[in-house]
This record gives structure tokens, sequence and C-alpha cells, in this order.
């Protein structure tokens, strides 16, 4: 299904001019680490998000941005300001935040550069989802990424691909998530045929050609994995941990405590110090979690001084989980960074051959079942549903099985010999599915597209619209 250009004319009485479609991503490999500076290892797939616009005609919308959906029942519309200096209401965890934190990027990314910004007007806006939301296939990602695409297009402002997915990933954290680049640079920049990988700083994709003879089947756990609400207890906490566990390897190493802290952002900024010490996280970080005391002692410093306000709700779940696993999460995060690049260099190895070995698929799946085992153990980033579906994976068949984006719920990807295909998702199907459909969570009409095998799709593309409805080419 494409751009919802009737939607748009029922909605608005007349086309809309310009519009953008932007894929979700699967991530195959290199979990929790793209905001760490390492790179990450996904493709896009084929499930895409389309926002379509039109300049608001004279009269009272024309000073406000009317965002509806598609999906009106689910999603309701929002009038939001079009003065792109207006904050978004994380509290309120409307779709619409997505919108605006893509609206705001494009003109904070002008400001930033000292291009001359087009004076905001008001907007008609209609957007389709069929990313689904809380998936972990990035549906937040691609909203922002379409919505800023089809913003810069009727204002007629013209970005690189790299531009989009660098300005992206700053503007999405508008949402009240510390997110990493991922899922912006790999839904500009993805290609048909390849995973790319994604590095950062600045943020750049190169070619992965996967494997010939296996294919990714995707599942879905059915566990909603709503990113944005749960931020401070998940995602924001583990991106406060590294943080601090960075500091205080750099403390450990030697650094000042006052210098660790101005100078070291990122576990990556300390690995070599670490490397050159010939010393591993487990000699200079103990086992059982800090508590606050602990780390502030060690940091001189209050947490909130070091890493920011932002933080602090952060801080506060910390404390009721018993403390800071700090040893745990920069042990994932240096194994999962090398497991990336060692699957991409096996990938690439192998590209040349007519089929791939099964000693090298055997080797790509061991490589996601141990990002898998890391995530889950070590990250504490797994959800029971995906630990059945994960393990069911493998027990019927799959060469490696890994859970995909955040976690907390969402989807797992699994590697699969291509010959095996139609008789696994069958067979996923009568072992997970079933029972679910049975109990009324899962409609019989939905099995389709909660376990799918997919390859890599193209990234973003935006643009006017023709009266048809469609990109012109
Ligand atoms: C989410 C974030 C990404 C990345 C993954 C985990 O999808 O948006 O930046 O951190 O989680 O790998």
């Amino acid at each position: 299904m494409g751009a919802p250009g009737a939607e748009f004319a029922a909605r608005f009485g007349a086309p809309a001019t310009h519009g953008a479609r932007a894929p979700g991503r699967v991530n195959l490999i290199g979990e929790h680490v793209d905001y760490e500076g390492y790179a990450v290892l996904p493709m896009a797939v084929a499930l895409e998000t389309w926002v379509c616009v039109r300049r608001a005609p004279a009269g009272a919308e024309a000073g406000v941005l009317v965002v509806a959906n598609a999906d009106g029942a689910q999603y309701p519309e929002v009038e939001l300001p079009a003065d792109p200096g207006a904050r978004v209401d994380r509290e309120r965890h409307s779709w619409a935040n997505y919108f605006q934190a893509g609206y705001k990027g494009v003109f904070e990314h002008l400001r930033r550069e000292g291009r001359p910004a087009p004076e905001p007007y008001g907007l008609q806006v209609m957007v389709r989802g069929r990313v689904p939301a809380g998936s972990g296939l990035s549906s937040s990602s691609a909203l922002v990424v379409a919505s800023a695409a089809a913003v810069a297009a009727v204002h007629g402002l013209e970005f690189s691909r790299q531009e989009i997915a660098e300005f992206t990933r700053v503007c999405e954290q508008h949402v009240g998530t510390m997110s990493g680049g991922m899922d912006q640079a790999i839904s500009v920049m993805g290609e048909q045929g390849l995973a790319k990988l994604i590095e950062f700083g600045p943020v750049r994709a190169s070619d992965v050609i996967l494997p010939p003879g296996c294919a990714f089947v995707i599942a879905n756990s059915l566990t909603v994995s709503k990113k944005a609400e749960t931020a401070a207890g998940r995602y924001n906490l583990r991106v406060l941990e590294c943080r601090l566990a960075a500091v205080l390897l750099a403390i450990a190493l030697g650094t000042p405590p006052e210098e660790a802290a101005a100078s070291v952002q990122v576990l990556k900024d300390v690995e070599a110090a670490l490397g050159a010490a010939g010393k591993r996280v487990g000699d200079l970080l103990h086992d059982a979690p800090y508590s606050l005391v602990e780390v502030e002692g060690l940091l001189g410093a209050s947490i909130e001084a070091v890493a920011g306000a932002d933080f602090l709700p952060s801080v506060r779940a910390a404390a009721e989980f018993g403390g800071f696993k700090l040893r745990q999460r920069a042990e994932h995060v240096y194994s999962e960074a090398q497991r990336v690049l060692r699957f991409r260099d096996l990938c690439n190895s192998s590209a040349s051959s007519s089929a791939a070995s099964g000693e090298t698929l055997a080797a790509l799946g061991k490589m996601m079942d141990e990002s898998h085992a890391s995530c889950s153990v070590q990250y504490e980033c797994s959800s029971p549903e995906l630990e059945e579906l994960t393990g069911l994976a493998r027990e019927l068949g799959a060469l490696g099985a890994r859970l995909t984006g955040a976690g907390w719920g969402g989807c797992m990807v699994a590697l699969v010999k291509e010959g095996d295909v139609g008789p696994y998702i069958q067979a996923l199907k009568d072992r997970f599915f079933q029972k679910r459909v049975a109990s009324g969570e899962l409609d019989a009409s939905d099995l389709d597209s909660v376990v799918f095998a997919t390859g890599p799709c193209p990234g973003a593309s935006w643009g006017r619209m023709t009266t048809a409805g469609a990109l012109e080419s």
C-alpha cells in the first residue's frame, strides 16, 4: 500500500503537493552499540511510512500543522504549532510527536549550518505507517525521517542523505529517547539487495553483501516495546550506565575524575586506553551493581553534573532496580562491537561464491546467538516472549536467532537456509503464533504480517507528488 493520497484529498479537499516514504529496518547484529560510537549492521525492510503534505491555504489553518493519519481511529488527528521553536510535549506521548521532531529537525539543521531558513507556515499532513509500532523495526525513525524529508520537500529545501541521517538522529531525541543514529541512517541510506555497515561520527554507510543461500526471518513477539514511554528505566538508563562505565573506566586507568568526566562521552573513547594498559573491563569494574553513593564518590561530582539533568529520571529508576550494572553493560558493548565487524568480514568474504558454505552460515548464526545471549544476560533488554521465540527459532532449525532493535519486546530475526524458509515459517506459526490466535491475542488474518522473510530494501525517497498520489520520478 502506497501513499495516503486518497485520504489526504478526502480530509483536506485537495491533493498533496509533496511527500516522502521511509522504511523501517531490521538490525542483523550490533545492538545497543550505536550510541557508544560503534558500527551497526542493519538493512531496510519493505514496511514503510508515508507522509504527504501541502501548504495550508490562507485561513484558519494558515499558522498550524494539521497532522492526520490514514488510521485515524488509532492515531487521532493533532494540531501542532508551525513555530519550529515550539517544544515537543514529551509527556503527552502522542504519535504526532515524531512528526513534530522531524519538522523541528529541518529548521534546527538549517540554523546549525548557518543556512537561511524559510518563514514557517501552516501545513496539512497525512501519514500512513506500515511499520508496526513498538515492534523493534523502527516505526519511530521511519516516521521522523519521512516527516523531515516531506517538510524539506514542501519548503523546496535540498539535503543530502547523509545530512538527513545526521539531523534526524539529533531531532528524534526531542521525543525523549536518547537513541543512537542507526535507525534514521538505514532508513535514509538503505539500498535494494544490500545490508549496510553504518558507522558514526560522521554517519556513513558501506555495503555488506549478504551470503547467498540464506534468508532472514522476522517474527514479532507481540509484546509492544514502548521505547519513549519506558525510556527512563530502560533505554535511557542503559545510555546512562554506559556513560558512567566509560568515565569510571577512564578514572580507574588514571585519568583525574574531572578530566575524565569532561573528555569521555562514550565507551569507544576509553577503548584505546584500556587496550594500551592491557586491562579488561572486569579488571577495573566490579560485578555487583554500583550504588548512587559509590558512583558519585568515584566521580567526585553528582551524576547530574556529569551526565545532565535529562538523565535524572533514569537515576531514580536505577535506585529502584538496586543500582547501576556498569561492568555488565560495558562488557556487552565491547563484545558486540567486535561481533559486528566479524559478521561484516565474513559476509563480504563469502560474497563471491554462489552459495555460502555451511560453515560460513553456521559461523554467522553463532554470532547472532552470542549477540542475543549478551543482550539478554549482560544488557538485560530481552523479554520472556523474546526468549521463548528465539529458543523456538533455534529448536526449529534456525542457524541463529536474536532480538532486534531496542528489545524489551518487539521482534526477533533468525538466520535460515533459503530452501527451509517456507516450512520454517509454518513451524513458527504452529508453535508460537497459533496459540495466540486461539487466545484472541492475534487475529488469524494478521499471521503473515507477524512472521515473514525479508531481504534488504531501498531507503527513503521524497519529492513532489503527482495528482494521482505517487512521488514524481
Ligand atoms: C533503538 C535505537 C537505536 C539503537 C537500538 C538498539 O532502535 O533507536 O539507535 O540504539 O535501539 O540497538
